[in-house]
């Protein structure tokens, strides 16, 4: 028998719960074991709840259980969540989680202290909620050396600007829709900003890349500045504005890695990836673009790679396999600027204005527009060159987007 405590039963551990019991006998055939639910830790009290028995209010009872094999964090943050994880792996317990803020602030540790108490720390529900993709990609693709990743890695801020460019919503009922249906995080500031994501491509670019990664390297915005012009405009010539997560490993051998709102082609797969789906693409040089896609929020696809990873932890209670990276540092990264691509930009100024820096660049135009407002797409060029030229043109930028190339 294989026992496991939930910590948190919010809508993802709510979730592992409902998962375990509705599967129970099909995940015990998988494991050739019983895996039995033995403890909840909430501060709340669910007296109508059909797990209203398994309730505790103090972890040092999971702690101290030498009958409880599996913890499942899913309280969030990195505050108690750290604490408990920290009490757990040195109790000699396998640790589940999907907490990316966790992972991402403090992955490194927490996978030295595991490997040293000889159990697991797994989170398959950090990034992408149901997707598989943190064990293909340091298993299925280990052969590669990967060099990109590009993802939709937010599950609200997708479902918002699909429902901003689909129905014309404005940004705060599309926040209001995400928030009711158990997708954003409890403050949807992570969300919106791109903490979020970013914390995910931390998590994918330390495990592609062998080093970790961590949030402050990581320079990022969110969609809060993309406004019903910019999608307008976006549409004109044919692309989605999305918020991805992309990092790199540049020649010198390190990484760049940063959050963005992007214009993307109508011919890429990341431009019909729409609602709460997340996705991802991953280029190795073995195998060339691999593409990962599905639901990446929601408490039943994230309760899915969850409880994927306490099967996995349960089949390897013995014959344990490690998944790991380096340590971090200031070496590790290098900042996006340097990075040359073309912009989107759209301006306060007249088209004669921005003829100067356009070069091959073009036009956009979109019903409606104000006048005194310009759109146009740049050549490719750095940031840094694109500040200069809008400068040198007297131009006042509202809204700058790189172009995925
Ligand atoms: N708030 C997150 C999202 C939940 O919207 O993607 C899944 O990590």
């Amino acid at each position: 028998m294989v026992n496991v405590a939930i910590l948190g039963f919010g809508v993802v551990g709510s979730g592992v719960a409902e998962v375990l019991a509705k599967n129970g006998p099909h995940i015990d055939k998988k494991v050739n074991n019983l895996i039995r639910l033995k403890y909840i830790l909430d501060v709340r009290d669910f007296p109508d709840s059909p797990f209203a028995d398994k309730f505790v209010k103090d972890f040092s009872v999971i702690e101290q259980d030498p009958e409880v094999h599996i913890v499942v964090e899913t309280i969030g943050g990195a505050r108690a969540a750290r604490d408990f994880t920290e009490r757990a792996l040195r109790a000699g317990k396998s640790v589940v989680t999907s907490n990316k803020e966790l992972v991402a602030a403090h992955g490194y540790d927490l996978l030295q202290l595991a490997e040293a108490n000889g159990v697991s720390y797994l989170f398959e529900a950090s990034v992408g909620g149901g997707i598989p993709i943190i064990r293909p990609m340091n298993q299925c693709l280990a052969a590669n050396e990967i060099t990109t990743i590009s993802g939709i890695l937010n599950g609200t801020t997708n479902y918002i600007l699909t429902r901003m460019i689909k129905a014309g919503l404005s940004f705060d009922a599309a926040l209001k829709e995400a928030q009711a249906n158990g997708y954003a995080e409890q403050d949807p500031t992570a969300d919106v900003e791109g903490h979020d994501a970013c914390r995910k491509i931390c998590i994918l670019s330390s495990l592609a890349f062998g080093r970790h990664v961590y949030p402050d390297q990581v320079p990022t915005e969110g969609i809060t500045g993309v406004t019903l012009a910019d999608v307008a405009y976006a549409d004109s010539c044919g692309k989605k504005i999305k918020l991805l997560g992309r990092s790199m490993l540049r020649p010198d051998g390190r990484v760049c890695a940063y959050v963005a709102p992007h214009l993307v082609d109508g011919e890429n797969p990341l431009s019909g990836v729409e609602d709460v789906f997340n996705a991802i693409t991953v280029q190795g040089d073995a195998i060339g673009d691999v593409m990962f896609y599905g639901r990446g929020a929601g408490k039943l696809p994230t309760a899915s790679a969850v409880v994927a990873d306490v099967i996995d932890a349960a089949k390897h209670m013995k014959s344990r396999k490690y998944l790991g990276w380096g340590p971090g540092g200031p070496e590790v990264t290098q900042s996006p600027d340097g990075l040359e691509s073309a912009w989107y930009v759209r301006a306060e100024g007249t088209p004669d204005q921005a003829r100067e820096i356009l070069g091959a660049g073009s036009f956009l135009g979109r019903a409606g527009a104000p006048e005194g407002e310009v759109a146009f797409l740049t050549p490719s060029m750095t940031r840094a060159a694109l500040d200069a030229a809008l400068a040198a043109g007297g131009l006042r930028p509202l809204s700058a987007f790189r172009v995925l190339d």
